[in-house]
């Protein structure tokens, strides 16, 4: 019986001969009560080329079952023999319990944290999620804060668009980077460059005639200069990563493309007795459809006081310079969303893995029309928000300075500007859902945002509730 169970999650079988054969979950043989999720595995082939609307469509369903799952042991869900780190690590003693609040699993489902208001949306505090992402014990019981961070869960509506902005943006930063080589080389002198894109400005290079560079003006983005949109930190490249990371940390279901045998030496890391629970198509499944998922919209209630309070909130936040940091659009060239993306590199699947990525033409989605687009015909992201990250605290305001431990080398009080669409379906507020009203989280801004704040507090309470009017017209359509 063991040995159909280890079978049913290997659906990547190879023959001694190299020749790869691909079979989906036999799912015949599997009684609709049999608490295991018919989802994984439906996605028999990866999927690869530009996809038709009922091919995309199609495995948009698969992903949204995927995220729905309640995943069970039978499906390889939990990891007796493995932490939730993001590089694969073996714990150091078997776990006790299946599922466990702080270090995961702490989840049977997606849905169970992006739920509000529909699926793939933001949650209360109660789904609060505990990041120790270098932790390499596979408990730690305590959530004080030396432990792990804690963040709150934020929606994904529109992700697909964002991670398509970050990557025109990471483009056009490394190519920056290249001109400026190739003119301290011919002109044999440093040159210096701004560091800037899609009008945000991230610092500043400084490359010197023997191609060397300076990094230390860079200011909001890693030293590699590429712009990672996912968690509020802003440290995560990918809907591929992130959603690979999720699965490990939430569900202990582990992927095989970066916990499987090629990679690991081991076909069931974490020891379950279930070999490869994700097959890269599942992922890609998943992938498919958070990027397609519809952006947050501004949606006007029928109250004219709130129409027109909404209107005034929304200049006044251009009067208080809250638009340097969450811009009210940003403009998209392309809407083809390639995955695995130019970015995915080691733990995920890369383009040098496949034949040809997939192509998700983002403007098959319904959603897509609606988009307003600039003269060039480029679309306007209206994410209010600049994928940089900045300092939020100062003597004064240090109430967003609530975390010990850096995540990947960034400073503790820096955060990725929060994309206000859809704030006016998310509260509560912050990276750590933990501010109940708008006024409040606006007023715990500081550091690089300190200007503005007080400009904020400096009205009275009317101004300050035309602001609140305004971001709870940034819906999440439900
Ligand atoms: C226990 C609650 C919980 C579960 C379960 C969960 N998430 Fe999340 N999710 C979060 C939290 C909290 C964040 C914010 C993390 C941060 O900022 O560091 C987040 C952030 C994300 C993001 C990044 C969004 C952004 O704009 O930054 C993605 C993508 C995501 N989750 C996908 C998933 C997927 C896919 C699953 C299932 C495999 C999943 N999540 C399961 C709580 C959860
Ligand atoms: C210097 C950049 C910057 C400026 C200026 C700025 N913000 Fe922010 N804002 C951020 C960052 C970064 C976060 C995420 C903070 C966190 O959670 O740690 C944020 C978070 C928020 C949130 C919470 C969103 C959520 O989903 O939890 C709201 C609301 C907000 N800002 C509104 C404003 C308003 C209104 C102004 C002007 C008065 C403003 N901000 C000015 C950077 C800025």
């Amino acid at each position: 019986m063991v040995g159909i169970l280890k079978k049913k999650r290997s659906p990547l079988v190879v023959f001694g001969t190299g020749l790869l054969l691909v079979m989906t979950a036999s799912a015949d043989n599997r009684v609709p009560w049999a608490e295991v999720t018919t989802a994984l595995g439906a996605t028999g082939e990866l999927p690869s080329g530009r996809l038709g609307k009922r091919a995309l469509f199609s495995l948009n369903d698969t992903g949204e079952a995927l995220f729905e799952a309640q995943f069970t042991p039978l499906d390889g869900a939990g990891r007796p023999n493995a932490t939730q780190a993001i590089i694969p690590t073996k714990s150091r003693r078997p776990r006790e319990h299946a599922l466990f609040r702080t270090s995961g699993p702490d989840a049977t489902a997606c849905v169970s944290c992006h739920n509000q208001p529909v699926v793939g949306g933001a949650s209360d505090f109660v789904t609060n999620v505990f990041v120790s992402e270098g932790f390499n014990q596979a408990d730690f019981d305590s959530i004080d804060p030396q432990f792990s961070n804690e963040r709150g869960s934020n929606h994904l509506m529109g992700a697909g668009l964002i991670e398509l902005l970050a990557r025109e943006m990471s483009a056009e930063l490394a190519s920056i980077r290249s001109q400026a080589l190739m003119d301290a080389r011919d002109a044999n002198t440093a040159v210096r460059r701004a560091l800037t894109t899609k009008g945000v400005a991230f610092g500043y290079i400084t490359v010197f005639a023997d191609g060397l560079a300076d990094l230390s003006e860079v200011d909001g983005v890693d030293p590699d200069l590429v712009v990672r949109p996912f968690s509020q930190k802003g440290v995560i490249t990918s809907l591929r990563q992130f959603t690979i990371n999720a699965m490990n940390h939430h569900h202990g279901m582990q992927a095989q493309e970066r916990f499987g045998l090629a990679v690991t030496g081991s076909d069931d890391f974490d020891e379950d007795g279930y070999r490869n629970e994700l097959t890269p198509a599942d992922v890609s499944a998943l992938v498919a459809w958070q990027a397609t998922l519809e952006p947050p919209i501004q949606e006007l209630p029928m109250d004219e006081a709130w129409v027109a309070a909404a209107q005034r909130g929304g200049q006044a936040i251009a009067d208080y310079g809250c638009v340097e940091c969450h811009r009210a659009a940003l403009p998209l060239e392309s809407l083809d969303f390639h995955d695995p993306g130019p970015l995915d590199l080691v733990g995920t699947l890369s383009v040098a893995d496949v034949a040809e990525p997939a192509i998700y033409d983002l403007s098959l989605m319904y959603w897509s029309d609606t988009l307003p687009r600039n003269e060039d015909g480029h679309v306007m992201v209206p994410l209010f928000g600049d994928l940089k990250r900045h300092s939020m605290t100062d003597r004064k305001n240090n109430q967003l300075g609530n975390e010990q431990l850096s995540q990947r080398f960034v400073d503790r009080t820096r955060f990725m500007t929060a994309e206000l669409w859809g704030v006016g379906s998310t509260s509560p507020y912050g990276h750590r859902n933990d501010y109940v009203s708008l006024i409040e989280v606006i007023l715990a801004h500081g550091g690089d945002a300190k200007a503005s704040r007080d400009a904020f507090a400096a009205v009275g309470k009317e101004a300050q509730l035309d602001v609140v009017a305004f971001l709870k017209t940034l819906k999440i359509e439900p």
